[in-house]
């Protein structure tokens, strides 16, 4: 059994530092656009079998030390009645938006078990499976309010904001109802065999600092103290907000993946050693010749050498137009690191 990355979530490892990669299954991998071939993207989240079986494609291909599930944050609006599909080129689409506050007291809470029940079930096959620790994952309540209020991907986030500054009250009865039933998604995901959780706040950098801790950082906090014992390590992931990272670091998640944007090795010297870090490559490192991929994963596994709480990993997804060879050379570059301790 492989634990590297568990060690490192526990600020513990005294190896060589684990590495997987945002979004490493999906539609680089050859053999994955052969199983969306005649499917869609929602109807292999719905089957445990093929979710699984898409979910195990890159640890086999390529060795990653960790397992993420395939599905998608906006499971949770599908499972509130809202219809969710994806359009080529286009992204998602949410077909009934929320867009009044009518609409968000009319909002149930599901049995999570009932209507997402397939998800567990995805996570109990894999665990018959892998040697690997499986990370199981959701939205935080801000960015999946915004695809439930913007009806998807949205370039400025003009209804959420407007909505937020507007009628701040039901603004947070809304974020308050998704963090309820995040909860229970994630206890439903724990208890079927996910050893970690990653939160995705993928849209909170577009909030200004107060609104950040009031409309983000709040909910992202009831959350981590409402999930059930025995708690899973949970790793918070905000793109773009490296600007929040000490308030992130307030609210004591296990660990915080991080962007791009900012220098590792000097963050670590003022994030207690207790919080595990994760990233930063750039994604685009992808695209660079392969010889410059080596070179800047060794760069970082230096500059992060004898960190016994930190996880390889990118700032943000890979793309679809990336080669799997890049993302061969940049799990091989980790996995044949020998510290320059280790040589003396
Ligand atoms: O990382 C993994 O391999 C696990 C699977 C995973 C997916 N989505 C699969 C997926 C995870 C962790 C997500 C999270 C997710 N989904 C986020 C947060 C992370 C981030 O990217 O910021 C968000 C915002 C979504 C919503 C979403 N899903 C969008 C905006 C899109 C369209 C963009 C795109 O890449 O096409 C998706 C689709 C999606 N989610 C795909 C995959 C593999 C592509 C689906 C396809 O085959 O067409």
């Amino acid at each position: 059994m492989n634990t590297l990355l568990l060690d490192a979530l526990a600020c513990e490892n005294q190896s060589r530092p684990p590495v997987w990669l945002m979004r490493q299954a999906g539609r680089y991998m050859p053999s994955y656009r052969k199983i969306r071939e005649n499917r869609s993207f929602v109807e292999m989240c719905h089957h445990p079998e093929i979710a699984a079986e898409v979910t195990l494609l890159p640890i086999k291909e390529f060795g990653m030390d960790a397992a993420i599930l395939f599905s998608d944050i906006l499971m949770i609006p599908e499972a509130l009645g809202l219809g969710l599909r994806f359009e080529e080129g286009k992204g998602p689409i949410i077909e009934r938006p929320v867009r009044s506050r009518e609409d968000v007291f009319a909002l149930q809470k599901p049995d999570v078990e009932e209507s997402l029940g397939f998800v567990a079930e995805a996570i109990r096959l894999l665990r018959g499976e892998l040697s690997v620790p499986l990370i199981g994952f959701c939205g935080a309540p801000f960015t999946v309010a915004s695809y439930m209020i913007e009806g998807g991907t949205s370039r400025d986030f003009k209804l959420t904001k407007q909505w937020m500054y507007r009628d701040p009250e039901s603004f947070h009865a809304l974020l308050k109802h998704l963090a309820q039933v995040t909860i229970d998604y994630i206890d439903m995901q724990a208890a079927a065999g996910a050893q970690a959780i990653q939160i995705f706040d993928s849209w909170a950098h577009v909030l200004p600092y107060q609104e950040f801790k009031e409309f983000s950082l709040y909910y992202m906090n009831m959350i981590l103290e409402g999930v059930r014992d025995p708690k899973p390590p949970v790793i918070l992931y905000c793109r773009g907000a490296s600007v929040f990272v000490h308030e992130l670091a307030d609210i004591c998640p296990r660990a915080i993946s991080l962007d791009w944007n900012i220098h590792l090795p000097r963050l670590r010297d003022v994030i207690p050693s207790s919080i595990a870090l994760q990233g930063n490559f750039d994604p685009d490192l992808l695209y660079a010749p392969l010889g410059a991929i080596e070179r800047e994963v060794k760069r970082l596994l230096r500059e992060m050498d004898g960190d016994p709480g930190y996880i390889v990993n990118l700032g943000h997804g890979i793309k679809p137009d990336m080669s799997p060879e890049a993302v061969k050379v940049f799990v091989d570059t980790v996995k044949t690191y020998v510290s320059p301790q280790a040589m003396v």
